[in-house]
C-alpha cells in the first residue's frame, strides 16, 4: 500500500489537470483497503481510476482511492478481473485466449472497476451486455457485497453506482460472461467496412482500434476524458421539430425516444476544433474537448458551459457532462 499526503494528482486525470488531493492511497488487495478504511474513518472517499471520466474542478479535501488489484482468472467462459486492471489490457487477454464479447469495447481508456461504474460503451456494444456480477466493498457495513448486474441498474452510461454517494461502494471485481462463440456486433457506422474476411473477434478489435485512433485523441498524447458529453434523447415531437429547420439531423431511434449525436450538434453550432484560453473542441469529434497543453480547468468548464449554451439556442436541447465534475 502506498499513502501519499498532500499528492499531485496530474498522473490521476486523463484531461492532464493540476489538482491536489489531502491524501492519495493506492491498495494492492482487499485487505490493504479495508484496514486502510477501517483505521481512518473519514467522510470524503474518492474511488478513482484512471481518471479518463473525471474533471477535477480544484483541489480535493478528501482521500483519493486507487485500486492496484490486477489479477484476472476464469472459469470457463466466466471471466473476472479485478478493478485495478486496465480494461484493454483484459480485452487483449480474453480475445488472445479464444473468448469473444468485450472486443467492441477494445481502446478505452480506464480500468476495470471505473468501467463498471460507468457502463462504457461503444460501436453498439456496452459493458453491462457481457457484466455477470460485480464484487465490491460496501463501506458503511466494511463488507463485500456482489450485485448481479440488475442490482447494477445499468443504462446509458449510467449505473446504481453512479447515484450513491462516492466511496459508498469500492469495485472490487467484475465478473464477464464470454463466449468462445460470441455473436459479433458489428452494425454501427462503418465498423463492418473496415474488417477484411470472415470476422472474428481480434480483427473486431483491430478495426475498432483503428478507427478510434482515427478519431480520437490519445490519452496518452492530448489531455481529454474521452466524450465530454452524452448524446441526448429527445422525444419524437421534439426531433419532428428540430428536422423541420434541420432536415439532415442524424438520428438513432431507441426505445420510442430519439437520440442525436451531440457532436453533430456541436460542429453544426460551428465549435469544430475552436479553442477558448487553453481548452479546444477536437478537430476529429467534436463530443471530445482537449486540453492544448496548458488549460485549467476553468478553461474547459468555460468552453463545456458555452458549448451547452449555443446547442440549447439553436436546437433548444440541454446537453448534459459524461465527465464526472469533482
Ligand atoms: N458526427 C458529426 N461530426 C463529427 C463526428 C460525428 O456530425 O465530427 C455525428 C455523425 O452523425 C456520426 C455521429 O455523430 O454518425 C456519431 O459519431 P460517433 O460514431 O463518433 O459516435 P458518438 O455518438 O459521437 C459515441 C460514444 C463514444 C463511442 C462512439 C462509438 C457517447 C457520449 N460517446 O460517440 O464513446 O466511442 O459513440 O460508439 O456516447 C466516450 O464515451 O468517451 C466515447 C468516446
Amino acid at each position: 500500500m502506498t499513502i501519499i499526503e498532500n499528492a499531485d494528482l496530474l498522473k490521476y486525470n486523463t484531461f492532464r489537470l493540476s489538482a491536489k488531493a489531502r491524501r492519495l492511497v493506492i491498495y494492492d488487495n482487499v485487505e490493504e483497503l479495508v484496514d486502510y478504511l477501517q483505521g481512518h474513518r473519514e467522510e470524503n472517499l474518492l474511488p478513482i481510476g484512471q481518471g479518463s471520466n473525471l474533471l477535477f474542478t480544484g483541489d480535493y479535501s478528501g482521500t483519493v482511492l486507487v485500486s492496484n488489484m490486477k489479477n484476472v482468472w476464469h472459469d470457463e467462459d466466466l471471466w473476472t478481473a479485478e478493478s485495478g486492471v486496465v480494461m484493454d489490457e483484459l480485452i487483449e487477454q480474453t480475445i488472445l485466449a479464444g473468448y469473444g464479447g468485450l472486443e467492441n469495447l477494445s481502446h478505452i481508456p480506464g480500468v476495470v472497476g471505473a468501467a463498471a461504474v460507468q457502463n462504457i460503451g461503444a460501436y453498439g456494444v456496452e459493458l453491462k451486455d457481457t457484466v455477470e456480477k460485480v464484487d465490491a466493498l460496501y463501506v458503511p457495513e466494511m463488507k463485500v457485497v456482489t450485485l448481479t448486474k440488475e442490482d447494477c441498474r445499468y443504462g446509458y452510461r449510467d449505473s446504481f453506482f453512479k447515484h450513491q454517494k462516492t466511496g459508498t461502494f469500492i469495485v472490487l471485481s467484475v465478473s464477464f460472461r464470454l463466449s468462445q462463440h460470441s455473436e459479433l456486433r458489428l452494425d454501427y457506422g462503418h465498423l463492418k467496412t473496415e474488417i477484411e474476411g470472415e470476422p472474428t473477434p481480434l480483427k473486431v478489435r483491430e478495426a475498432v482500434v483503428k478507427i478510434r485512433r482515427n478519431k480520437l485523441p490519445e490519452v496518452s498524447e492530448i489531455g481529454s476524458a474521452g466524450s465530454f458529453f452524452k448524446n441526448p434523447f429527445v422525444s419524437v415531437e421534439q426531433f419532428e421539430k428540430i428536422r423541420s429547420q434541420y432536415p439532415n439531423v442524424p438520428s438513432f431511434e431507441q426505445s420510442g425516444m430519439i437520440k442525436i449525436p451531440a457532436a453533430w450538434m456541436i460542429e453544426q453550432c460551428g465549435w469544430k476544433g475552436r479553442q477558448m484560453g487553453g481548452a479546444a473542441v477536437y478537430e476529429n469529434q467534436p463530443l471530445v474537448l482537449v486540453n492544448r497543453g496548458c488549460a485549467t480547468s476553468k478553461d474547459i468548464l468555460a468552453l463545456s458551459e458555452a458549448i451547452q449554451k449555443s446547442v440549447k439556442e439553436k436546437f433548444g436541447v440541454q446537453i448534459e457532462p459524461e465527465v464526472v465534475f469533482i
